[in-house]
């Protein structure tokens, strides 16, 4: 039995309010969305595929529940509402908040086996250069927007909170736009709502945790980054985490919450020293068998991929062309992702390798 997914339909948002906080608060329930009418709930339904519907009687006439269960929660029992429940196809009847308990248990029951889950819930890639202006940004934005092309619920994490460049990269100029800054106070107690509040939408389909507009005074607490990390990965398919250069306390927790980490490194001597050195580091703590090798900007050069094979003992899984689209791009706040430029190719292929690989995890 898996988390159970929840989607609640409850036209009464102080209810509405009380359920979620009620059930998100339960070990075996993830809340994924909530609406207060009916075609609300529709989408939510078909947007999330949830395990199972927790919704009050008014919203009962939501059409087709894709298959998840449907529970009903009002706050009197009366014919006309357990009528509509039962012509609804309910599992459950429950009153609230006298058969919360109950509703708790069934609530839980309902996480489908793991063979009808959704393909590589929950990968964590680590993007992460170990020498400046090798591709980073370029490497993280895209692969969010050519993950999220192939209908995986993406999430693009910001762990740069001293320069921030995704909220450049992808011009995001709404500074009043919630970053990890606010998950602070709340890091021990993360919900489902919290994360719904904090998460930035970007148009081509994936979210975004942003790092704080301004940089802050001192890095990011490694607790907070460790607890944001899990409770996303929890809730989401695919999590890029976007590092900074750096192998400190913060970027430390997050490569060790990843499945995977891509090391991006150009055909340069001072990229591949000091992805030697990064390698190094991460083969004390452990974590060297997650490290896949990216190439990027590869063109004509005196270093060949042959040699950062040899220098590293990684044979790398992409290997990215010198692209002269991608810098267009991003100076326009956009990504490459989605075209046909060989660097956007490059990147769809490997977006598909790290969907195929969290599928066979
Ligand atoms: N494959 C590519 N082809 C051409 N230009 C590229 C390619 N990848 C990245 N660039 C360009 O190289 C520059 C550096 O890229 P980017 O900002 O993504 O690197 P970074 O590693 O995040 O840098 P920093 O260390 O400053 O954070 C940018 O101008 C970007 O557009
Ligand atoms: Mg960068």
């Amino acid at each position: 039995m898996h988390e159970a997914s929840i989607v609640l339909g409850m036209d009464d948002l102080a209810v509405q309010e009380e359920v979620l906080h009620f059930l998100d608060r339960l070990p075996g329930v993830r809340v994924v969305g909530a609406a207060d009418d009916t075609s609300t709930l529709s989408r939510a339904v078909r947007e999330h595929r949830p395990d199972a519907a927790v919704a009050s009687p008014a919203l009962l006439e939501s059409g087709d529940l894709d298959g998840a269960a449907l529970f009903v929660v009002a706050e009197k029992e009366t014919t006309s509402a357990l009528r509509a429940a039962i012509r609804a196809g309910a599992r459950g009847f429950y009153l609230w908040p006298e058969e919360r308990d109950v509703l708790a248990r069934d609530a839980e029951r309902a996480g489908r086996p793991r063979t009808e889950q959704r393909p590589s819930a929950g990968r964590t890639v680590a993007v992460f250069g170990p020498r400046g202006g090798v591709g980073t940004t370029f490497l993280a934005t895209n692969l969010a927007a050519a993950c999220s092309a192939k209908d995986a619920d993406t999430v693009l994490v910001d762990l740069d909170p001293f320069f921030a460049d995704v909220t450049t990269a992808l011009s995001i100029d709404d500074e009043a736009a919630p970053t990890i800054a606010e998950l602070a106070p709340v890091a021990n107690e993360l919900t489902g709502e919290h994360l719904e509040r904090v998460l930035h939408r970007h148009p081509l389909g994936f979210r975004i945790l942003l790092a704080p507009h301004r940089p802050m005074g001192s890095g990011l607490d490694p607790a907070v980054v460790t607890a944001s990390v899990r409770a996303l990965r929890a809730r989401h398919q695919v999590v890029l985490l976007h590092l900074p250069r750096a192998l400190d306390e913060p970027t430390r927790a997050a490569l060790e919450q990843a499945d995977m980490v891509l090391l991006v490194v150009t055909l340069d001597v001072l990229a591949l020293q000091d992805a030697r050195r990064a390698l190094e580091v991460l083969r004390a703590s452990g974590l060297e068998e997650r490290c896949r090798l990216v190439l990027n900007r590869v063109g004509r050069g005196e270093i060949v991929p042959d040699d950062a094979e040899r220098v590293l003992g990684l044979r790398p899984v992409a290997m990215i062309r010198e692209d002269r689209a991608v810098r267009r791009a991003q100076d326009r706040g956009q990504v490459v992702a989605g075209r046909s430029t060989p660097a956007a190719r490059r990147v769809s292929a490997l977006a598909r390798r790290i969907l195929d690989e969290g599928r066979s995890a």
